[in-house]
């Protein structure tokens, strides 16, 4: 089969941008280790009930005014599913999957994190006012997922 000369120096550019493309993404991956929002660490799936934090999932208060949640995902619910704490407090959420991915959206804040099976998210934020804060999972994960929620009370300060 004859190639046209033009032809191949257009498939020769085709080729050079694909692998550029695939070199770009690679930088950008392991590189630069740009990666989703929130990772702070892995741990084995398999094994949540024997690792801590995740053993004992609930909400711990670690300084005045500051808080950590330490919760399991799974399908289909949030363990713990309904978390206190008193308005201005500044709450860490420790968060991993036992199952599939999950998300978590919590509203009025900017907490969306993906929740992987096997990965740790993290992220903080602070509930300045109180009232009820719903959080639900933004990840589709079978039949139940519409009902994967639960909220945040922020009572006020005594
Ligand atoms: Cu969990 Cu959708």
């Amino acid at each position: 089969m004859e190639i046209h000369r033009y032809e191949k120096i257009w498939i020769a550019i085709t080729i050079s941008a694909v692998i550029l493309m695939l070199a770009a993404i690679s930088l950008a991956s392991f590189g630069l280790g740009l990666q989703l929002p929130g990772v702070a660490g892995s741990v084995d799936p398999a094994k949540l009930a024997q690792t801590p934090p995740f053993d004992k999932p609930g909400v711990y208060q670690i300084t005045e005014g500051k808080y950590q949640v330490v919760m399991v995902a799974f399908a289909w619910g949030y363990n713990p599913n309904e978390v206190r704490v008193p308005a201005g407090s500044r709450v860490t959420f420790k968060i991993t999957s036992r199952d599939i991915t999950h998300g978590i959206f919590i509203e009025k804040t900017n907490i969306n994190l993906m929740i992987l099976p096997g990965q740790i998210s993290e992220a903080s934020v602070t509930f300045k006012d109180p009232g009820e804060y719903l959080f639900l999972c933004h990840e589709y994960c079978g039949v139940g997922h519409q009902a994967m929620a639960g909220k945040i009370i922020v009572e006020p300060k005594p």
